[in-house]
């Protein structure tokens, strides 16, 4: 019924960890958007961002789901503006990795943090979050409460998907 798990959510919310760790569970490969652009531009997402600019990385991101969701049986984390700005392929099992601003800002390194150019303004960052929210959920065929520990909320993600015969 699905070809690929992909999932979605805030910035920092865990999706990359996540990802992982249910590709090692489900011996599925581990594919995610914002690394393959990185490596494909020989750039990392801050100098796309400051030298070709935003809609241009936005560009790039639908070409990459679009090209990922030709193969099938894959985990794939996407970057937070993804769903946003982008369509995600039918036959992909979307699921939103749901967590708190506040919870997100604290699982969040300070190196982390500089990695990503929407986040370096915190009000701003707030903001983006409170628009972006519903968009995820409405998008997810399930919407795992991530503000719990995360060996916790990734054994719900891992029921879900067995549930669902996924893959
Ligand atoms: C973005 C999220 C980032 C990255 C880029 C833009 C966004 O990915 O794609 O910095 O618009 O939310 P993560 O969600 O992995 O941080």
């Amino acid at each position: 019924m699905y070809d690929n798990i992909v999932l979605i959510g805030f910035m920092g919310s865990g999706k990359t960890s996540v990802g992982k760790s249910l590709a090692r569970q489900l011996y599925k490969d581990f594919m995610d958007v914002d690394s393959i652009i990185e490596a494909e531009q020989n750039s990392s997402i801050t100098d796309l961002f400051e030298k070709k600019g935003e809609a241009y990385f936005r560009s790039l991101e639908q070409k990459c789901i679009n090209e990922l969701t030709q193969k099938t049986g894959q985990i794939i984390a996407t970057g937070g503006g993804l769903p946003i700005y982008s369509s995600i392929p039918e036959k992909s099992l979307i699921i939103n990795i749901d967590a708190d601003f506040d919870v997100i800002l604290d699982r969040l390194s300070a190196k982390e943090r500089n990695k990503r150019p929407l986040l370096q303004d915190e009000s701003r960052a707030r903001a983006l979050f409170d628009q972006r929210i519903d968009t995820y959920r409405e998008q997810a065929h399930f919407s795992v409460d991530a503000n719990q520990k995360i060996p916790v909320f990734i054994h719900l993600i891992y029921d879900f998907i067995l549930d669902q015969r996924v893959l």
